[in-house]
């Protein structure tokens, strides 16, 4: 994987064996043409995860930036959690919001793909990191390709034939949110199936698709589930399958939901404000939703 890092006109460093790599040395607060998306997303497609450092961008940059990358998902999915003047972005931050700690605080602390639990499963994401707490607060990324690569024939055939059961539910301290803020989220959002293998629209390439925000498989009881979704799991996010990202301010991070689960650790001082922005790419409709199973 690591020999192929020459690029004509984009200086390029991996960061993980499995997945990641850094690009350096482009001022991402220009407009940049379809040229440097394309060299952009050619990097991206074979790293999964691209890092941007040291670019103390504004909000609204943020969002040019990934408009070049598709359409962006406006967050109707989670609505309450917006940026309040540039609804494009998410804030995830332990910040104080109306006098109160905010309930994004703790986005993230079980392995996911954004937007798993809706009908348009996000295609990418771009986390912005505006403050971060002096040590911890890191991101890590499981390479999900290489996992369902990896997998025996036999179990192969097995996932290529299952729809995993996503529930918003699953979100990890959703229920330590306002009550009728998760009731709406819930509402917005029932449970929905999507293939346990999404195959991706460029490269082609098959990724597992099962997190731990999968409640069973479709046709399946829970009991049955289970243990597979647990080997699922731990078999992706074995440490030679992980890149942790241990965040500067001024980094934007960008993954690929589509080859690509993360997890947001609590590794750190909730003291120490900890202020992130992320756009959402669209992705492709996908899936049907599931009562009663
Ligand atoms: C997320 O799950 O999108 C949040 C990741 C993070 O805050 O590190």
């Amino acid at each position: 994987m690591g020999s192929k890092l020459q690029n004509t006109q984009l200086g390029t460093s991996q960061l993980g064996y499995a997945l990641g790599a850094e690009i350096e040395g482009l001022d991402i607060s220009l407009n940049l043409g379809s040229q440097v998306y394309g060299a952009i997303n050619h990097i991206w497609q074979e790293h999964h995860v691209v890092v941007f450092r040291g670019k103390h961008l504004k909000p609204r940059d943020i969002v040019s930036f990934a408009e070049g990358f598709g359409d962006l998902d406006d967050h109707a999915s989670t609505p309450f959690y917006r940026h309040p003047d540039v609804p494009q972005l998410l804030q995830i931050t332990n910040r104080l919001i109306d006098g109160k700690p905010s309930e994004t605080r703790n986005t993230g602390r079980n392995w996911h793909s954004d937007y798993s639990y809706t009908g348009r499963p996000a295609a990418a994401s771009l986390l912005y990191c505006d403050q971060c707490p002096p040590v911890g607060g890191d991101t890590m990324f499981a390479n999900m390709v290489r996992a369902y690569e990896s997998l025996s024939g036999t179990m192969k055939g097995i996932v290529d034939n299952l729809h995993a059961v996503y529930d918003v539910s699953l979100t990890a301290g959703i229920n330590e949110r306002d009550a009728s803020k998760t009731a709406e989220v819930r509402r917005l959002n029932p449970p929905i199936a999507h293939p346990a293998v999404r195959v991706h629209p460029r490269s082609g390439k098959r990724a597992l698709y099962v997190s731990e925000r999968v409640s069973h498989f479709h046709g399946m009881t829970r009991a049955e589930s289970k243990p597979l979704i647990d080997f699922l799991c731990s078999h992706a996010t074995q440490p030679e399958n992980v890149y942790r990202h241990n965040w500067r301010e001024g980094d934007l991070v960008c993954w690929d939901n589509r080859t690509v689960m993360h997890v947001a650790l609590a590794d750190f001082d909730q003291n120490q404000p900890r202020h992130m922005l992320r756009a959402t790419i669209l992705g492709e409709d996908s899936g049907f939703v599931v009562r009663d199973e």
